[in-house]
């Protein structure tokens, strides 16, 4: 039996943080060995929110950071293939087609669609936007994977490129696998500053790429119990951002449990309970510096991991388009 396939990915437009570890990361370290895996760099689905010129001359540094930040983890490239969205050329082709497979009140109707719009001030979204999870499904299916590794936002794009697998197969006949979701451990992770999501737009990260002192001065400032004044008034542990992180990071449930006894108890003060996850996050962190370092001693390497992976991607996806066109018919001149 040949591996069944995974294919995941990221857009460009800065570095990852831990709410992508613990969303999507580390089901891509934990799968690699089991599934045959792509790992996409979206430069495609990045303009479908920059296209003005000053902002995408930084596209080459993002491209460049998403990679190490995979890469840091411990996303080995002999394992897998990383690819740039745009040196393959079948996943617009693929997209064109799948667009006449969907509805425009279908398309409109996916919630990060709105979400998107509120968070930059869009009025009426361009056509490119409308049809982003159309794009992320020709992404997912032009390698025919099977299992999608995303953050519980992504879900919604999952379900389109169900639908549209679907819709292709009843049309032409058996030809695309309909692939699932997998949802990281913590769906969401809430920002240091409380809010909902963490997010570089928000500004409320922790990066993979912090260094030790950053992760500590960020830790210092996160928001706990906005009702515990004190040290010895109890607080509230649940749904306290600095105990969320704890449960994902700090691999010593011990502490952690006797924390958060201290806590409830007013026993314990808020300096601590930082103190004791700065380090934690930092002993996660250290390996993953470690291996960025390595890596950027070849100023060459991301580069030729991505021309390799693309290659490698080109090829499965022509024969993807190859068989959808059988079965659709439009192969005419053979
Ligand atoms: N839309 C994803 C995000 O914003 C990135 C992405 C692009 C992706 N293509 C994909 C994720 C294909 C999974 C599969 O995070």
């Amino acid at each position: 039996m040949p591996k069944q396939r995974i294919l995941t990915g990221d857009r460009p437009t800065g570095k990852l943080h831990l709410g992508h570890y613990v969303g999507t990361l580390a089901n891509r370290v934990r799968l690699q060995d089991e599934y045959d895996c792509f790992f996409l760099v979206a430069d495609l689905h990045m303009l479908t929110t920059r296209v003005e010129r000053e902002l995408l001359s930084e596209t080459a540094q993002n491209i460049r950071d998403v990679v190490l930040d995979n890469l840091s983890v411990g996303i080995d490239p002999n394992k897998s293939t990383y690819l740039l969205q745009s040196l393959v050329p079948q996943i617009p082709e693929m997209a064109l087609i799948f667009s006449m497979l969907i509805t425009v009140p279908r398309v409109q109707r996916v919630p990060t669609l709105k979400e998107v719009m509120q968070n930059l001030d869009i009025e009426q979204p361009s056509l490119g936007l409308l049809s982003y999870p159309v794009l992320q499904a020709a992404d997912i299916l032009c390698v025919r994977a099977n299992l999608v590794p995303v953050g519980k936002d992504q879900a919604s794009h999952v379900e389109v490129t169900r639908e549209l697998a679907h819709r292709f197969n009843t049309l032409y006949g058996e030809v695309l696998p309909e692939p699932d979701a997998l949802i990281g451990e913590v769906p969401t992770l809430v920002g240091i500053d409380g809010q909902a999501k963490m997010s570089k737009s928000l500004n409320n990260g922790i990066f993979l790429s912090d260094d030790a002192k950053t992760v500590e001065q960020k830790v210092r400032g996160m928001f706990t119990d906005p009702n515990r004044i004190r040290a010895d008034v109890p607080g509230r542990v649940e749904g306290n951002p600095v105990f969320i992180y704890h449960d994902a990071f700090n691999p010593n449930t011990d502490e952690v449990n006797d924390l958060k006894e201290r806590y409830r108890t007013g026993k314990v003060g808020d300096v601590e309970v930082k103190k004791k996850l700065a380090a934690a996050i930092n002993a996660f962190l250290d390996p993953i510096r470690e291996r960025r370092a390595e890596y950027e001693r070849n100023p060459k390497l991301v580069q030729e991991i991505l021309v390799a992976g693309s290659d490698k991607a080109r090829a499965e996806a022509d024969e993807t388009l190859r068989r959808m066109k059988d079965a659709m018919g439009l192969t005419f001149f053979k």
